[in-house]
């Protein structure tokens, strides 16, 4: 079933080239210590970062996508355009810079427990900025939908993101917002800027602590309606094995997750918010959205694959 609609989907966000060295043998422990050489079975390289996982998904969907992000003009960054062919992702619109190293993701996972550890260098996503976003050469008038992802690490971009919202809204392009994980020392000005942005959007999708974390309150549904208080009309709530809670200002739904034997967590979240975009954009109910976005999500999990065409 392919209900999405012909006009590109523009995803923009981070985009990593990441690797991990999976099994990583620690002699049972967290921690890696200095001087000395650790082995692990295997390792994977993919392209990374939200709006990649929720551009990948969308192809896999079978919608047209754009995706604009910024990279180096680096040998790492033409594995990434590699590495997002390869996945089906157009990267002619990526922002290319010579001043920038592309960034990188590096992951080791534990052989013990499954725990990981991140290392991530290069400066080319702290970078990406409006101009650099809005003075792309995309034909906007085929443009139906922006999904605009992990904003709450994106430095230079964070401050101007009303500005671009507002840049979409005024083309009569529709905006989809998944900020991601607030840090714990995120600033009272960030915050704000995200509250403002969330206002400006057409839907919005966090995980329930992001919710409340960005509310500032430690139940759901406060939280929720305090969002519905600053205007916006399409509140999608993550909630994990439990599925999504779906809020417009007329009701408020809960969509139970799907069962499913978990083999990886790993970009549900991107996963969902593509299902959910891409049959929202198809003209399916926020309800009905929802469903597919949570079958979408359990696919991702239940599978050790990263992105998996749908038949649903
Ligand atoms: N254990 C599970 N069983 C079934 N579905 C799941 C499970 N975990 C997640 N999902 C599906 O994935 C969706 C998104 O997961 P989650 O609520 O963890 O979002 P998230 O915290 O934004 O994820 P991410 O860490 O990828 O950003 C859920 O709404 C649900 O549909
Ligand atoms: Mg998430």
């Amino acid at each position: 079933m392919n209900t999405s609609s012909s006009k590109i989907i523009l995803c923009i966000g981070s985009i990593y080239v990441e690797t991990n060295y999976l099994e990583l043998e620690t002699g049972g422990k967290d921690e890696l210590a200095g001087g000395k050489e650790y082995q692990s079975a295997s390792w994977e390289m993919r392209p990374a970062g939200s709006a990649v996982n929720v551009a990948t998904q969308l192809v896999a969907l079978g919608c047209k996508v754009k995706l604009i992000g910024k990279r180096g003009r680096d040998e790492m960054g033409q594995k990434l355009c590699s590495l997002l062919e390869g996945r089906g992702v157009d990267s002619s619109h990526l922002v290319v810079s010579k001043e920038v190293q592309t960034s990188v993701d590096t992951g080791v996972v534990f052989k013990h427990n499954g725990n990981n550890i991140q290392l991530v260098s290069g400066g080319a996503n702290g970078s990406l900025c409006y101009s650099d976003i809005i003075n792309q050469s995309l034909d906007l008038d085929n443009v139906g939908a922006v999904y605009l992802g992990g904003m709450a690490k994106q430095h230079a971009l964070i401050t101007d993101y009303p500005k671009l919202i507002s840049f979409f809204n005024e083309k009569g392009i529709k905006v989809f917002l998944d900020h991601g994980r607030i840090p714990v020392d995120f600033s009272e000005e960030k915050r704000q800027l995200i509250l403002t942005s969330i206002g400006l959007v057409d839907g919005y999708f966090p995980n329930e602590e992001e919710i409340c974390a960005v509310t500032k309150t430690n139940r759901l549904t406060e939280a929720v309606g305090r969002i519905m208080e600053i205007g916006v009309k399409l509140v999608i709530v993550k909630q994990g094995g439990n599925g999504c809670t779906v809020a417009t200002p007329n009701k408020i739904v809960h969509i139970p997750g799907r069962k499913v034997e978990v083999l990886n967590t790993v970009g549900a979240g991107d996963a969902f918010n593509a299902g959910f975009i891409s049959e929202y954009q198809g003209g399916k109910s926020p309800e009905d959205s929802a469903r597919f976005a949570n079958a979408t999500a359990a696919k991702r999990v239940g599978s050790k694959k990263y992105f998996i065409g749908l038949n649903l």
